[in-house]
């Protein structure tokens, strides 16, 4: 079983920790969550200054590292983990009033406050944690509203709290465009943008400069992507298939991330200078996966891939098919315009080997794993084990990683290059040298 250990830091103690953190790995630990420790309190959050520490720990100890920091948006996430190099962070207290902080798009808050009330009649809690909750998600829409803000201090019942936020749907929609701008621009948002500029400042113009040189309109570029993917719909590009049939045995919990990882795929085939036509095969309109996607915001009616509920033996020629499978003897090396690549549409944290390979040889299909073993090693090997060549390893990822992994190939025709970027560095492999 896997051990992770909670190590306390702060900038005035990065060498102690570094110390403790060696010390843990050689006695077993295989993972670190850095926080925060001041003499005022346990889990501070962490600043700036605090970012060279997590730097010097991550460098000098060899684990993967999570940093639980006082996040505001996700933007700081982002700059965290690229400044620092960390493979995570932890988010506690700000998901409770924004639980969308980690979504680039954040969805609308009052489809927030409904999912969550949706959530309350599922799970059962105290009406005054609710109207916390409810407090932290849409408080400055309340504060513009006085009336409804008194009533939502009074009400004492669930179905009046439902009431009061399709009255509070109902006064938003009548707000003019020019109110409901300045609305939404309330305290947390300018507070983010603050935070923001301060960092930039912090940092001199430099990154500004270089952004402006390159700067295409957000329009302009969402019209280029949607230009490239579809021309790659209608014109002989590289295909690539989700199967969808075999959800059958997966958890509600693993469907959940099975959508969150298609709209990941998705995303990056959009983002792609080199997209593929992408296929969702054998998804059943109105199915648990169509259902979580739409749950999840993903508008079926607009996407830029080409969905259908017959499985990919129906749509593609068997000989055209090759079946991506981890436990393939076969190494897939190249990929030809003329075949139909297969990613089996599964989340199994149990994993459930063989699994894809074996449909797949009933229907007596071709089947290729991803060169990974040829282009990578394990990090920690030891020579001898080296030498000896008895560190075979097969190395299951993710529906939207394997997607990534061959986007890149596509785009690059290098499998360092694309197993380098996509392969996360949690499974400990490195480009052979
Ligand atoms: C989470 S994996 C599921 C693994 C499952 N045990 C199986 O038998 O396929 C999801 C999908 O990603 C693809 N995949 C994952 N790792 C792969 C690898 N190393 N090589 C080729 N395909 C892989 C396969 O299509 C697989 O069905």
């Amino acid at each position: 079983m896997p051990i992770m250990c909670k190590l306390p830091f702060n900038w005035q103690t990065t060498d102690e920790a570094v110390e403790r953190g060696k010390s843990l790995h050689k006695v077993g630990c295989e993972l670190l969550l850095l926080h925060k420790h001041s003499a005022e309190k346990i889990n501070a959050s962490i600043s700036k200054k605090d970012w060279d520490s997590v730097k010097v720990i991550r460098e000098s100890v060899s684990l993967p590292i999570i940093v639980d920091v006082g996040l505001s948006s996700k933007w700081e996430v982002d700059e965290c983990i690229e400044y620092t190099g960390v493979q995570g962070v932890t988010a506690s207290e700000s998901l409770e009033g924004n639980p969308s902080l980690f979504c680039k798009k954040q969805p609308p808050v009052l489809d927030v406050v409904r999912q969550y009330l949706e959530l309350c009649k599922v799970h059962p809690t105290s009406i005054s944690n609710i109207k916390h909750h409810i407090n932290g998600f849409c408080g400055f829409y309340l504060s513009r509203f006085h009336d409804l803000s008194t009533s939502l201090k009074e009400v004492q019942s669930l179905e009046g709290i439902e009431q009061l936020m399709e009255e509070l749907g109902e006064n938003i929609s009548k707000l003019s465009g020019k109110e409901l701008k300045s609305l939404t621009s309330l305290r947390r948002k300018k507070e983010w943008r603050k935070r923001g500029r301060d960092r930039k400042k912090e940092e001199g113009t430099k990154v500004v400069k270089e952004r402006d040189e390159n700067h295409i309109p957000k329009i302009v570029l969402k019209k280029l992507q949607k230009e490239r993917v579809g021309n790659a719909m209608k014109s002989d590009a590289q295909r690539v298939a989700i199967d969808f049939t075999v959800i059958d045995c997966m958890l509600n919990k693993e469907i959940s991330k099975l959508a969150g990882q298609l709209m990941r795929l998705y995303g990056c085939n959009m983002k792609s200078t080199s997209p593929v036509h992408l296929y969702l095969t054998g998804l059943e309109t109105g199915g648990v996966v169509y259902r979580e996607c739409e749950r999840q915001s993903f508008d079926f009616t607009k996407i830029l891939a080409s969905v259908s509920e017959k499985s990919y033996l129906t749509l593609f020629d068997a000989d055209d098919v090759v079946y991506l499978t981890p436990d393939s003897p076969n190494v897939l090396d190249q990929l030809n315009k003329d075949k139909v690549y297969i990613i089996g549409g599964l989340v199994d944290h149990q994993v459930r080997k063989d699994k894809t390979k074996s449909l797949a040889e009933e229907k007596g299909l071709c089947t290729a794993r991803l060169p990974i073993d040829k282009y990578m090693e394990l990090k920690d090997i030891s020579p001898k084990k080296k030498k000896s060549g008895k560190h075979a390893f097969s190395i299951v990822l993710s529906v939207n990683q394997v997607f990534e992994i061959l986007l890149k190939f596509h785009e690059t025709q290098d499998w360092r290059q694309a197993l380098g970027t996509c392969v996360p560095q949690r499974k400990g492999l490195v480009l052979k040298t």
